[in-house]
């Protein structure tokens, strides 16, 4: 599974970064600018509170 961020609707609300900050990491801005990254099952969880904390709906979980 690959956590997908679709910067075009990501107004830096950090919530990914406060909530996990072991998986996302902002920019200087505060901007989530990852490229999509691969997670094991074992953060799948995580992810998924991390995708309904987005306010903007950014955050996507793609199957491989
Ligand atoms: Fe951006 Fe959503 Fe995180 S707006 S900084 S992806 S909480």
């Amino acid at each position: 599974m690959k956590v997908v961020i679709d910067h075009a609707k990501c107004q830096g609300h950090a919530m990914c970064y406060n909530y996990a900050p072991e998986m996302f990491e902002l920019d200087d801005d505060g901007y989530n600018r990852m490229e999509p990254f691969q997670i094991s099952k074992g953060q799948r969880v995580i992810a998924e509170r991390a995708v309904e904390a987005c306010p903007e709906r950014a955050i996507s979980l793609v199957e491989d």
